[in-house]
């Protein structure tokens, strides 16, 4: 490969201690027969769900920043947090697993569901794989459990390391602030607009606050997909954008940045599928071969699909759709179709 071939991350980014766990860069492929479809601008999607760790997903880039820090700190195991059939526990196992590190993995009841499929199948299944040690608890009861853990790692000697869940803190949300130059770099035309699934805000706030420290002016829109409330959303961006901004101090004022939310894809409840989401995700299958999943890419697709029939995207020639995994969970929604 030639230099000018070779991703660079912004000097900025690239002095941040990383741990190689992905495929990168994560192909960019246009999307003819959807876009043909739709009579719109021409879609593109940014396959980080090929982000090659254990079936891939948006929380890879994050974690590549977070396992460096907790190396850093000198760490053997790590507890880290989500819903039960989270694609961020199941990424985070993996890649403990790949570096022989412990893995913890604190799960909340957050969704209404008890069967067997929901409780051991898709992210729980490869969780068990991964060699995880996963422990669920309902969502009263979580905090004393948490403690409980880690009161009991600590006596045993392990050298913790915490991640939040979903990866999102500052040092995980640079995984997307690189991910937009990846995308500035690789794309054959002007990146004007992304459409992605937003939820524990990491990549939303990476990419808003990568945007602004390169100066790309690109659109960026949330399809919220997790919060009841919107507003919770926007204001864990705007925090996190707060402490990427103390902590790195690569951006002149984060106070005015756009931060773009949309509201209306997410259905009755974080985990519950939607029949928008669910007509997204037959229309990525059958036009152009692609999964996606009824908790975060469907419900972001079926966004994308909206805002273009709307119109709402007529001033961009290009959109581009970050797939962001999920596809793992298929298997515990098997009954929805
Ligand atoms: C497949 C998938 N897409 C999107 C998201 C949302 O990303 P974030 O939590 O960084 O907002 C998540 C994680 O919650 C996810 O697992």
């Amino acid at each position: 490969m030639t230099a000018a071939n070779t991703f660079n991350a912004p000097d900025w980014l690239a002095a941040q201690p990383i741990v190689p766990l992905g495929h990168w860069p994560t192909p960019l492929e246009p999307l003819p027969r959807l876009s043909a479809e739709l009579g719109g601008p021409k879609i593109w999607v940014k396959r980080d769900d090929c982000s090659g760790l254990a079936t891939g997903g948006n929380k890879t880039r994050k974690l590549e920043y977070l396992i460096a820090d907790a190396q850093q700190h000198g760490a053997d195991t790590i507890v880290s947090y989500g819903a039960v059939q989270s694609n961020h526990a199941r990424q985070t196992a993996a890649a403990c697993a790949k570096l022989g590190m412990e893995c913890h993995l604190l799960l909340s009841r957050r969704v209404d569901r008890s069967d067997q499929n929901y409780q051991h199948n898709g992210n729980m299944l490869f969780n068990h794989l991964l060699n995880a040690h996963i422990h669920t608890f309902e969502l009263d009861d979580f905090e004393e459990g948490r403690l409980h853990i880690l009161s009991s790692l600590e006596q045993q000697g392990k050298k913790v390391y915490q991640i939040p869940a979903g990866g999102s803190n500052a040092i995980g949300a640079l995984g997307y602030s690189r991910c937009i130059s990846e995308l500035m770099w690789q794309a054959p035309f002007t990146l004007t607009q992304i459409v992605h699934a937003s939820a524990s805000a990491g990549t939303q706030a990476g990419l808003v606050f990568g945007n602004a420290a390169q100066d790309y002016g690109v659109d960026i829109l949330g399809i919220n997909v997790f919060h009841p409330d919107p507003d919770t959303l926007k204001q864990r961006i705007t925090g996190l954008l707060r402490s990427m901004q103390d902590r790195f101090d690569v951006v002149q004022s984060i106070e005015n940045l756009p931060i773009h939310i949309n509201h209306a894809y997410f259905g009755g409840a974080y985990g519950q599928p939607t029949q928008a989401g669910l007509d997204a995700i037959k229309m990525f299958a059958a036009l152009e071969g692609i999964l996606l999943d009824p908790v975060y890419s469907g419900k972001a697709a079926a966004g994308l699909i909206d805002q273009i029939t709307l119109g709402n995207f007529d001033n961009h020639e290009h959109v581009v759709f970050i797939h962001t995994g999920g596809t793992a969970s298929l298997s515990a929604y098997d009954s929805i179709w």
